[in-house]
């Protein structure tokens, strides 16, 4: 089996049996990663160049992480440490890092849509690390396999995805894979945080109410409160936002079930979630944060060896 797409820009691209595929290969690369020696020659001979435009923890250390478990070879590139400081263009960036006979790029950047404009325009395979607002496939797919392993699968599960869904490509990226993989999805947070006709357009439900909507789910994805991409007010205060959405032990208790909880790093500990939640055996932050490397190391093996 192989996957359908050469690049990986998007969930919203990939099928739901490309989906399975990576989830299960990721399954069989963290097995490897349990082993007292975790190194694979998978991808030896190929050269991977991770393009961060962005600043990033989890995503950029996880990539190096499973290029480097694959045993390929890695080039590192900061935009602020780069000739972009001087004026360069994405493109000319790209075809010079290129020139120097590079097979895949990884790529961040605050732009929605640059993976799909270099796709177009070079010859080497794709992988989205997060474009601007618009998708983080590998959060998503991470997200997915820490989900699986929690309660056993992704059909027929409740996933609550809270907070600033309007800002958010981690959003987007877990809408799209929960959909094809048959979950429910209930979006919820202020309505200003929420796209209008987002429950048309993707067939989830839409709730402005915290309580009602952790009552109702299996698992709530908190997200971050994206203050570097909002340029407009768009609620009161963040005291205010944590009265109304933000997820602390109380709210939990008075639920009278056990929900799982998610965040994709990084957490505004006492805004969208507090401390005692995010560190509690209910949560399984860091799980996702392991999960990354498997999946990562899963989505570089498959686009590596698919046959054009
Ligand atoms: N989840 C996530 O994308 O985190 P980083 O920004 O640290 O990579």
């Amino acid at each position: 089996m192989q996957l359908s797409t050469r690049h990986l820009l998007g969930i919203k691209d990939l099928t739901a049996a490309d989906i399975s595929l990576i989830l299960q290969t990721a399954e069989q690369f963290k097995e490897v990663l349990q082993r007292p020696v975790k190194k694979v020659p998978s991808l030896r001979d190929i050269v991977v160049v991770n393009l961060f435009f962005e600043n990033s923890t989890r995503t950029r250390i996880s990539f190096e992480l499973a290029e480097k478990r694959l045993s390929a070879d890695t080039v590192n590139f900061t935009a602020s440490a780069s000739s972009v400081s001087k004026g360069e263009t994405l493109l000319d960036t790209v075809n010079n890092i290129l020139s120097m006979k590079v097979d895949m790029v990884v790529m961040r950047h605050s732009a929605s849509g640059a993976p799909h404009f270099l796709a177009k325009h070079i010859p080497a395979a794709i992988i989205n690390a997060g474009d601007g607002i618009n998708e983080h496939p590998t959060q998503g797919l991470l997200d997915a396999l820490s989900i699986k392993e929690k309660l056993g699968g992704l059909e027929g599960k409740k996933v609550a995805i809270i907070g600033d869904i309007m800002h958010s490509r981690v959003a987007q990226s877990n809408i799209y894979l929960l959909k094809k993989m048959g979950a429910e999805v209930t979006v919820c947070g202020p309505p200003t945080l929420i796209p209008r006709h987002i429950s048309e357009a993707f067939g989830i439900n839409v709730s402005y109410d915290l309580k009602e909507t952790l009552q109702w789910c299996d698992v709530a994805n908190v997200l971050r409160i994206q203050l570097e991409r909002q340029n407009q007010v768009l609620f009161s205060s963040l005291r205010e936002y944590n009265l109304a959405y933000g997820i602390s032990r109380k709210l939990l208790d008075g639920l009278h079930k056990e929900i799982v909880i998610m965040h994709p790093g990084p957490i505004n500990r006492g805004v969208e979630l507090d401390s005692d939640v995010a560190d509690s055996k209910q949560s399984i932050i860091l799980q996702q944060v392991e999960n990354g490397v498997a999946v990562r190391m899963a989505v570089l093996y498959l686009l590596a060896n698919r046959n054009n």
